[in-house]
């Protein structure tokens, strides 16, 4: 099956996840408009995509700055283009953020995602990959986490993932022309092999990986370890970390299905690997990667998080035919990589 007159509209495409699923969908033939309002990127993120794929591929490529929230933006793209389908990446996703402003959260993520479906639906594109999280395991009784356990929100972050989730199936059940996969990503870490693209966050970082990079570089003095007496073998919390380039290709297997399965309707896959790192194996792996040493400071636990995550990743196998093909060296060797190219981020000077 070819893809190269499937249209693919990718919202949140100049985020972290987003640019490196357009280049491995341009790199498979699909076209890609991207909508973003950069509130968590720069439009530099989208360059170094076209300087990725280079000239011929790149005029597969559109960029939009719009906002989901607004739905004129939606409008103006909808009524100029016809897309095949939507991955959905938009969105808000600071869990601390989240408590503290949580009408930020519901207004940006929930009636962003609303306009986008309502749109959809007018212009008759019915075929949608949205970005879910492993957060919606909460903290999981039992592990690895199952796409069948009983989800639950933590906080308002995971609440408007979840609520996105079940607003899609209603979406579905009531108009059964819908195709709709959610995939639950665990912790997507790394970067782009070549070391052009990788996370970019605006501020001091939340998440474990682009914290050690700033230490790396020099921008950080050390990094604080959240929990080292957690019931696991070192007492540091174990997460499944999974490189950003095998979540990309998941959602190439994802629209694949879409486009395959007349009667998919509605359906939940893990990201992940299935195997589980402590914070204190993965700064291990970094040192080792990076020949840096990561100046560590052992801390209380972080409220909410859990002990030990990782997914169950049979589904994903047997249904879209996906796996992931990357482990902890190479996720540490690319991380590496684009921190070392790119100690500022895209605002880093040749
Ligand atoms: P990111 O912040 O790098 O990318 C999200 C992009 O969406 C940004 O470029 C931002 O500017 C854009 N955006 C936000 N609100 C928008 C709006 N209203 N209109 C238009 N653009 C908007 O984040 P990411 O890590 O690439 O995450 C992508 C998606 O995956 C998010 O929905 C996130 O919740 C989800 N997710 C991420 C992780 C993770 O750890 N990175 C884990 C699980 C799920
Ligand atoms: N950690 C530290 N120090 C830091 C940052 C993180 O020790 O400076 C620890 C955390 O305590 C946790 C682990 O590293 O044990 C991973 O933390 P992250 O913040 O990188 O990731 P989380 O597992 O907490 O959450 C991430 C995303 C959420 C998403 C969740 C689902 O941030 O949006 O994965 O898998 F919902």
């Amino acid at each position: 099956m070819g893809f190269s007159e499937q249209s693919i509209l990718v919202t949140g495409g100049a985020g972290f996840i987003g640019t490196h699923t357009a280049v491995q969908l341009l790199d498979q033939g699909f076209r890609v408009t991207i909508i973003d309002n950069l509130d968590n990127s720069v439009a530099a993120a989208v360059d170094r995509v076209r300087e990725l794929v280079g000239p011929v591929l790149s005029k597969k490529l559109e960029f939009h700055l719009g906002d989901l929230r607004n739905k004129e933006d939606l409008e103006k793209l909808f009524s100029k283009s016809k897309f095949d389908a939507v991955i959905h990446f938009a969105g808000l996703k600071a869990v601390g953020e989240s408590m503290a402003h949580p009408f930020r959260y519901f207004d940006n993520n929930l009636i962003g995602s609303i306009n986008l479906y309502q749109v959809m639906a007018k212009y008759n594109c019915k075929k949608l990959v949205f970005s879910s999280s492993a957060t919606v395991y909460g903290q999981p009784d039992k592990i690895p986490c199952v796409e069948d356990f009983q989800p639950m929100a933590m906080n308002p972050y995971g609440r408007t993932k979840l609520f996105l989730e079940e607003i899609a199936r209603d979406i579905q059940r009531a108009d059964s022309e819908w195709r709709m996969i959610m995939l639950r990503y665990f912790n997507p870490v790394g970067a782009h092999e070549s070391g052009k693209l990788g996370e970019n966050p605006k501020g001091i970082p939340n998440n474990l990986m682009p914290y050690i990079h700033q230490v790396a570089v020099g921008r950080l003095p050390h990094l604080n370890v959240y929990g080292h007496d957690y019931p696991t073998p070192d007492g540091s919390a174990i997460r499944d970390y999974i490189h950003v380039m095998d979540l990309a290709d998941g959602h190439i297997a994802a629209l694949k299905k879409l486009f395959m399965t007349e009667n998919i309707g509605w359906a939940t896959y893990n990201l992940g690997t299935g195997s589980g790192t402590s914070v204190l194996e993965m700064v291990a792996a970094f040192e080792k990667a990076s020949g840096k040493k990561i100046p560590v400071q052992l801390c209380p636990r972080r409220p909410g998080d859990a002990t030990a995550v990782y997914a169950a990743t049979e589904k994903a196998e047997k249904e879209l035919g996906w796996k992931a093909k990357y482990g902890i060296q190479e996720m540490c060797r690319d991380q590496w990589n684009w921190a070392s190219q790119n100690p500022m981020g895209y605002e880093s000077q040749p």
